[in-house]
């Protein structure tokens, strides 16, 4: 988050060029009143109706500002449609303090399918939610920077450092316009971080950090007979790196980016192992289902990081900061010196939704002419040192960070057609290729 800077809503809204709907015609009204009539709706277009594009939508309505889903994209017109009838009528019965319906406008015409719909939804309206798989959203954020939205986008913001690079040239822009972003990494939006981090230097300098994303893995969507690659790949994105980036970008990022936030810099070099064990089936694609990697900060401080996609292991999801004078346990949100006294909790029963949080402080900003949130180029570094990690496991060398950067390294396809073939295929036997230490090279 950048500092808060406040303009007047008239200079806001020409400087971002949104908030349309006879708004510039408006008179200056007090601030309670901006957002007050339907001429005041801030429109929102979804981008990516799966499980989290649906929650965010929903997450978006239930804002206290005035505001209305106008427009929705997805590859498949059945996403779509199970998307729009949990948002219309499932949990939202009326009086239910859940109930959205009225905040729903997307009629037929305002729902788009296939590579292209984005454009066509992100054009309708203020603000984009993007939450598609990951490997597209440089080329939506681009696009929805380029029409001069506000911009609520999922974590990864990229798989590869071509797409990293595209997001944060994109960032630049969306500063020049004022556009606000935030980035679904949500433990920056949850009270318990948030007062972890206002006291972390309890802890004196960090020096090191371990980090966890340990559980037993994720659905799979098999293979069905008249699929071509493309579609296949689409609907089973997880296991795909071009889409995904392996589940040490997808998942373990969240944990990742604690430390990055808590270090208040980033990793400059990374080596570490990884594998498949128990992740073979012809489902699976090409991603490994346990990465280690030790990131390496500026300061010589070092991030030991694990996650693994295995049932019956362990299972923890968590972040432990060690300082010269204690340490910070996240997930128990306690801080501790080194003889073990308890120098700070957080009272977790009185823990937030960070998923609504994230909605309510975007829309509040907005509804009141606040240029507030320039979340990008945190998410698309915290982004780069997941993918660094992978390719560390993948090569099994050591990845620097300003080389990979500027190495333009692209994994995404040349064409987005359903007939096109992605940048990786099964052999004869319906097997991917998988990356191997020792032999996969990136230089
Ligand atoms: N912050 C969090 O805690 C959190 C939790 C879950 C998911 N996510 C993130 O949200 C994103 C989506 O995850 P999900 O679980 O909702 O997946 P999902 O598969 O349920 O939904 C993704 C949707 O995007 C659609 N899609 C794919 N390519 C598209 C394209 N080019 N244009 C338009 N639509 C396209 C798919 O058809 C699908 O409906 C991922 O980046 C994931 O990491 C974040």
């Amino acid at each position: 988050m950048n500092s808060e800077n406040k303009t007047t809503r008239r200079e806001f809204v020409k400087n971002a060029g949104v908030l349309t709907g006879g708004v510039m015609a408006m008179p200056m009204l007090s601030q309670a009143n901006f957002f007050s009539g339907a001429e005041d709706t801030i429109k929102v277009a979804l981008i990516g109706c799966g499980g989290r594009g649906t929650g965010a939508a929903m997450q978006a309505c239930l804002t206290k500002q005035n505001v209305k889903l106008v427009a929705m994209a997805d590859a498949f017109r059945d996403r779509i449609d199970k998307c729009y009838k949990s948002l219309t009528t499932e949990k939202n019965e009326e009086g239910s303090s859940r109930n959205i319906k009225n905040r729903i406008d997307v009629p037929e015409e305002r729902k788009y399918t296939g590579f292209d719909a984005y454009k066509k939804a992100i054009s309708h309206a203020d603000v984009v939610i993007l939450a598609t798989p990951p490997g597209f959203r440089p080329i939506h954020f681009e696009e929805a920077i380029a029409m001069g939205k506000h911009v609520f986008m999922e974590k990864p913001v990229a798989t590869d450092p071509a797409g990293i690079k595209k997001v944060l040239d994109a960032a630049e822009i969306a500063k020049q316009k004022k556009l606000n972003v935030i980035v679904g990494l949500q433990r920056h939006y949850q009270d318990s971080y948030r007062a972890l981090y206002a006291k972390k230097n309890l802890i004196g300098e960090i020096t090191s950090a371990q980090a966890w994303w340990n559980n037993d893995g994720v659905w799979v969507n098999p293979r069905k007979y008249n699929q071509t690659e493309m579609e296949y790949q689409m609907r089973n994105w997880y296991y795909f790196n071009w889409l995904c980036g392996d589940h040490i970008v997808e998942q373990h990022i969240h944990n990742i980016d604690v430390v990055n936030w808590f270090k208040g810099t980033f990793p400059v070099k990374a080596q570490g192992m990884g594998g498949r064990e128990v992740r073979k089936g012809k489902d699976h694609g090409e991603i490994y289902d346990h990465h280690y990697v030790e990131f390496h900060y500026p300061d010589g401080a070092i991030l030991n990081s694990q996650c693994r996609h295995i049932p019956g292991t362990m299972s923890k999801v968590d972040e432990l900061l060690t300082g010269t004078k204690g340490k910070i346990f996240c997930g128990a949100a306690t801080i501790q010196d080194h003889t073990g006294k308890l120098l700070f909790q957080f009272d977790k029963k009185t823990d937030n939704n960070p998923y609504q949080a994230e909605h309510d402080e975007l829309f509040a900003a907005i509804a009141k002419g606040e240029y507030k949130f320039a979340d990008t180029e945190n998410g698309a570094k915290s982004t780069m040192t997941a993918i660094m990690g992978r390719m560390a496991t993948y090569s099994g060398k050591v990845m620097e960070w300003d080389k990979l950067l500027a190495s333009g390294i692209s994994i995404m396809p040349k064409e987005f057609d359903w007939n096109a073939l992605p940048p990786t295929v099964p052999d004869e036997d319906g097997k991917y290729p998988i990356a191997k230490p020792g032999v996969t090279k990136y230089f």
